[in-house]
């Protein structure tokens, strides 16, 4: 079989079969198909597409490159849940423990960051202690236990993604919807969870930038999870704002712990609680009515809280971050900054506030590899709120006046507002079941 004619084809939009995509994938890994063949294939997918045939023939590939994990001894349904990413994005460190507290088991592994979007294995690591490195043992004796274990991707677990991504970083070829799916539905397949929930985002701090983009992707991976056995389902969520208060890492984990507590309540309570109960009913724990009354049960009981609590001591952290955040690590400048103008917040530009909080060092770069754990930025106003001269907008966590005043400058021009209310936008824009 010749590379060069697999490219051709895709190139002329000639269908390539199960053989030939396997061909691709394998000899790509193996280093037997050099990375400019590659490149110039994933280029010709970029430009002319896949079928859904050919998609599920390249997930399924990528799956097998590596390791597949065997989930079978925790004897009970599975769930695992995707977000495509965003900002402030920290749903899984709610959902995780409301599910368990409902009697579901959700193992799961997570990514770090990803450019200007924070990742939830960072979140975690900014716990005191907290070990995201578990053996594959740990790792289902916890979830058995507990109900819920989030540990960072490691082992042999699609070795095909992790070159082909990397690949796609540097050719200009991430932002290819069939590309997207297999790169993600082959992880979640190689991980093995009976059920799969997509949180698929569109907007301005997301990869999909308009809904339509976000349907198509969440229609495609839930064929794809279907047609590999799976129970699979999309939530079309909205991410031109950012999710809940908290952006960065240790403020996103005390907004979590707040939000456990019943301390706050706010879009990403709501968020964290649909999702929750969509995971509940695909585990077969009844109607979406009844699996919402028991997620928001979980939330007010305290219940979820307490396995929040578990999952930290069982992965090594200090569980008492859960009765004193000042635990967590704090940066040492703080600035809060407050309204010109009276009015309406119109909207919150999410793309600009995780680039901000980049640079505050809450994420990230290539000549700043570490990240600060206190950094980030805590909304006092959402999108829709009304707002006095002098009210106070956001505060701004970093290590230095320097860095904040930078930050300041950026997220001050994402932020609008303007003398009557903006049409507001459902968080939730549509949910794609089989
Ligand atoms: N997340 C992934 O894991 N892969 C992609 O291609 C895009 C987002």
């Amino acid at each position: 079989m010749q590379t060069y004619d697999l490219i051709q084809k895709t190139r002329r939009l000639e269908p390539l079969s199960e053989g030939e995509i396997r061909h691709l994938v394998q000899g790509f890994t193996h280093g037997e198909i050099p990375d400019y063949m590659m490149s110039a294939w994933l280029m010709a997918v970029c430009c002319q597409g896949l079928s859904v045939e050919e998609t599920v023939a390249l997930t399924l590939a990528m799956r097998d490159s590596g390791d597949c994990l065997d989930l079978s001894s925790i004897h009970a349904k599975t769930i695992d849940k995707h977000s495509t990413g965003g900002i402030g994005d920290k749903t899984t460190l709610l959902v995780a423990p409301i599910v368990a507290a409902c009697g579901g088991f959700v193992p799961k592994m997570s990514g770090r960051g990803l450019g200007f979007t924070g990742g939830t294995i960072d979140k975690l690591e900014s716990i005191p202690n907290f070990r995201t490195d578990l053996s594959v043992e740990q790792f289902l004796d916890n979830t058995k236990k507990i109900g819920c274990c989030v540990i960072a991707q490691s082992g042999n677990l699609t070795p095909a993604d992790k070159k082909m991504y990397a690949l796609r970083n540097l050719t200009a070829t991430v932002d290819s919807i069939p590309l997207i799916c297999a790169s993600i539905m082959s992880k979640k397949l190689a991980l093995g969870a009976d059920c799969i929930l997509l949180d698929v985002k569109y907007g301005s701090g997301a990869f999909m930038k308009t809904p339509e983009d976000a349907e198509t992707l969440a229609k495609l991976m839930v064929q794809v999870g279907q047609q590999a056995g799976k129970s699979c389902r999309a939530i079309i969520t909205d991410m031109n704002a950012p999710l809940g208060a908290a952006v960065g890492n240790a403020l996103e984990v005390e907004e979590v712990i707040l939000t456990l507590r019943g301390e706050i309540r706010n879009a990403l309570t709501d968020l964290a609680t649909a999702l929750a109960a969509q995971m509940l009913v695909m585990a077969g724990k009844g109607d979406i009515v009844l699996c919402r009354k028991m997620a928001e049960q979980a939330l007010e009981s305290g219940e979820a809280l307490e396995k929040f609590r578990a999952m930290i001591e069982a992965q090594g952290g200090d569980g008492n971050v859960c009765d004193d955040t000042d635990l967590l690590p704090k940066s040492e400048v703080k600035r809060t900054v407050f309204a010109s103008r009276r009015g309406f917040v119109t909207s919150i530009q999410s793309e600009e506030v995780g680039l901000a909080c980049l640079g505050l060092g809450a994420g990230r770069t290539s000549d700043r590899p570490d990240i600060d754990m206190g950094a980030g930025v805590v909304f006092h106003r959402f999108v829709g709120d009304f707002v006095g001269q002098g009210d106070p907008l956001f505060t701004v966590h970093g290590i230095s006046d320097a860095l904040c005043e930078a930050a300041i400058s950026r997220l001050s021009a994402a932020i609008e507002i303007k003398d009557a209310p903006a049409v507001q936008i459902p968080m939730i824009h549509k949910i794609i079941e089989a």
